[in-house]
């Protein structure tokens, strides 16, 4: 069934995006978007690597940044980056779980720049390898309408994932809710970490 909210409505030039955190899920959904034709540059605090530079450097020449570093640690590199996010997509991945309280990053980013929650609420490994016994996952997401949710939309799909938008800013806390249940069902549970969701509608 085509829903509204799973229906591509990106455009389709390759982005310039700038993955802030170099660990396991910024190497694998960077590796993923570059394996697609976008332009990726990692921001990192040790640059050296051909496809590194400054968190910096990297946000000045993106127009996509993605966040995925420590929750601890988003607020204030978001607070670095100071005037450089306004007109930029802005996708914070990040989760609290050292329990600071200090997420949502998002809360104070700068005026101009276009918020979105995405790839949360699953371990990296679903990310890397998105289909589980024939069946594509969903990945649940918010981003505020417009360009944040087009080219969120856009680059889950582009992960391979089946994007579902589940609203804007005010959907954040639903992400983490959603983020709650895959570490209940991953670790109390004991269902592992390969375990994803998927919606099914009808009439
Ligand atoms: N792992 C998962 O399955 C998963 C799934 C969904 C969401 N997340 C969230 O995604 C984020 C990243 O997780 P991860 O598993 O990729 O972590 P990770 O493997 O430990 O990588 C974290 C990266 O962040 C960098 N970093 C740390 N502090 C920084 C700072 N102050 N400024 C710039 N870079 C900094 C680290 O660089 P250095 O080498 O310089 O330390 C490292 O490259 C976390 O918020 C996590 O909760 C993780």
């Amino acid at each position: 069934m085509a829903l509204d909210n799973i229906e591509s409505t990106g455009p389709t030039d390759p982005l310039r995006i700038a993955v802030i955190g170099a660990g396991n899920i910024g190497r694998t959904l960077g590796a993923k978007w570059a394996a697609v034709g976008h332009d990726v540059v990692y921001g990192v605090r040790s640059p050296g690597a051909p496809d590194t530079a400054s968190v910096a450097d990297a946000v000045a020449r993106a127009e996509v940044v993605a966040l995925a570093i420590p929750g601890a640690a988003a607020k204030d590199v978001l607070a670095s980056l100071g005037q450089a996010l306004p007109g930029k997509v802005v996708i914070d991945a990040t989760n609290d779980v050292e329990g600071t309280g200090k997420l949502h990053a998002l809360d104070e980013l700068a005026d101009g720049a276009h918020p979105a929650r995405a790839f949360n609420t699953l371990g990296w490994e679903n990310f890397a390898d998105p289909v589980i016994d024939g069946v594509t996952a969903d990945l649940f997401y918010a981003a505020e309408e417009g360009r944040a949710k087009e080219v969120a939309h856009r680059l889950i799909a582009d992960v391979g994932l089946r994007p579902v938008w589940l609203g804007g800013v005010e959907a954040f806390d639903l992400v983490d809710s959603l983020t709650r249940l895959w570490f209940t069902l991953a670790f109390q549970r004991k269902l592992g970490r390969r375990l994803a969701f998927k919606m099914l509608t009808g009439r």
